[in-house]
């Protein structure tokens, strides 16, 4: 059934934000490329009419890069809109009319994930019940057990291979190149691997707030934002064995061998801040305590990797915007040239966002008498034009039953198996000025040489250290922030 090709989109949360800021526009982008071509059936309870739907996906594509009026004209033919409440049985069975002949409808579920079960269940109850897919955002759910609770509901109406779980960072080409890149290449496995590798560092680093999401955020925090699900996903294609074949179990079956040797996070190897100025945030709790910025040290118990940390930090109100992969290599085992100096060791980067380039750092000699050397980049640069939006890839590969970059609920428990200690009983969070690397505490677990930055081809960054402050948020918050 996988392989079968949906032959209906229905789209609960139609009228939401996500449907504004990711669906439509990749709906667009579809159907620009000849991919969609099938009711697409928006649902959701605003007591809104099509029209009213349509004049939402027109406003979206106008804020979101533009209306092709040709591309939207044949969306707006396929588009349907049910209005209804999800808890409401009607409601599916105007989704049944709706979806007409078709077979195998795809049923995205872009609402809160407390509505995934009845949604589930009402899509199931329908006569095309077995033979439709989900796709579910998200967060998937909040931690070990409630994840676990979640799977099993869903799994009370769909099999494990009708469940698509987004996350959008493995729809990115520049992720998706990290394991590409390793195993299209005979040069860097050799190296790749705790007899070269020093430590890796794994860099997410957004220059704005919360931007108008603070009751979101309040609940999830940045471990739960982003390390669990983005950071973990990147860190287990860049330290993953090569899969046994091309195929989507394949490659989730190497990542869970990986997620498995992955060290469950010790409160110790983790430091939490938050950026002064969070707690002034609609929806933010006056006393919040939750982390918009998060350090962790992270350990990989196998023959590859043992041993070697991996620095994983994430965080809003940085001083930049930028993703970013670091191995930082050993040092040759004797040092001909530049003993006096102190220098760099060799790097590989892989700048993820926003520029995209791979760049070997190394050292060539500098001109002159002199067998001195100075720090050279080698640098690929990503300068791909036609690069689909991750909501269009995904959207087209759960259309198509491809599974390979959704994630699997044995990947997805795993990672919440690492960050589950530092969830509830969480270190304290330490403030830091908006425009820092984070608090100070961070130095505390920093790699040898300490945090470097993601080295943007496109920003320049001040970087000053004594924005930062070292004390427990705690300790004494109303000082701080009257600072
Ligand atoms: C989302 C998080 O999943 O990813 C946001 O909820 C974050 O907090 C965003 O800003 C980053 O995604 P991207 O694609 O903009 O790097």
């Amino acid at each position: 059934m996988s392989e079968m090709h949906a032959d209906a989109l229905v789209f609960f949360g139609a009228s939401g934000d996500l449907a504004f800021k990711q669906i439509f526009p990749a709906l667009q982008a579809l159907v620009q490329r000849g991919r969609l071509d099938m009711p697409v059936i928006g649902v959701a309870k605003s007591g809104w009419s099509l029209e009213q739907l349509v004049d939402r996906a027109r406003a979206s594509l106008v804020a979101h890069g533009g209306v092709d009026e040709a591309a939207f004209a044949k969306l707006v033919s396929m588009l349907r809109y049910v209005d209804g409440d999800y808890r409401d049985p009607t409601t599916y069975a105007q989704v049944g009319a709706a979806l007409g002949a078709a077979q195998y409808p795809l049923a995205y579920l872009a609402i809160p994930p407390s509505l995934f079960a009845v949604v589930a269940e009402g899509m199931a109850g329908l006569p095309s019940g077995s033979r439709t897919r989900i796709v579910v955002e998200k967060p998937f759910g909040r931690d070990l057990a409630s994840a676990r609770e979640l799977n099993a509901i869903i799994h009370r109406s769909f099999p494990e291979t009708s469940v698509f779980r987004i996350d959008h960072y493995l729809g990115k080409e520049p992720v998706q190149n990290l394991l590409y890149f390793r195993f299209a290449n005979s040069f860097l496995e050799p190296i790749w691997n705790r007899n070269y590798v020093e430590s890796v560092q794994i860099t997410m680093a957004e220059s704005f707030g919360v931007a108008g999401r603070g009751t979101f955020y309040e609940e999830v925090g940045a471990i739960r934002d982003v390390i669990q699900n983005h950071l973990l996903q990147v860190t287990a294609l860049i330290a993953m064995e090569a899969p046994a074949t091309n195929t989507a179990e394949s490659i989730r079956d190497a990542k869970i061998a990986l997620f498995k040797s992955m060290r469950t996070l010790d409160p110790e190897n983790v430091v939490c801040g938050q950026y002064q100025g969070y707690r002034d945030e609609a929806g933010v709790a006056p006393d919040s305590q939750v982390e918009t910025f998060a350090a962790v040290r992270l350990f990989i118990d196998n023959w590859r990797w043992a041993d070697v940390p991996f620095y994983i930090r994430a965080g809003k109100c940085l001083p930049m915007t930028g993703t970013e992969v670091l191995a930082v290599l050993r040092y040759p085992p004797h040092d001909l040239f530049d003993r006096a100096e102190a220098h760099e060791p060799n790097t590989l980067r892989f700048h993820l966002s926003p520029d995209v380039y791979i760049a070997l750092g190394a050292r060539g000699k500098r001109a002159g008498e002199a067998m001195a050397g100075e720090e050279v980049d080698l640098i690929a640069r990503d300068q791909q034009g036609d690069e689909m939006m991750p909501y269009e890839r995904l959207l087209g590969d759960a259309l198509r039953g491809d599974t390979t970059l959704f994630a699997r609920q044995d990947n997805v428990e795993e990672a919440w198996r690492v960050v589950d200690p530092v969830l509830g009983d969480r270190p304290a969070t330490f403030p830091y000025p908006p425009g820092s690397w984070g608090p100070p505490a961070a130095s505390s677990i920093a790699p040898e040489g300490g945090w470097r930055m993601p080295r943007s081809q496109q920003q320049e960054i001040a970087y000053d250290d004594d924005q930062v402050l070292d004390q427990p948020i705690s300790a004494d918050v109303a000082a701080l922030e009257a600072k």
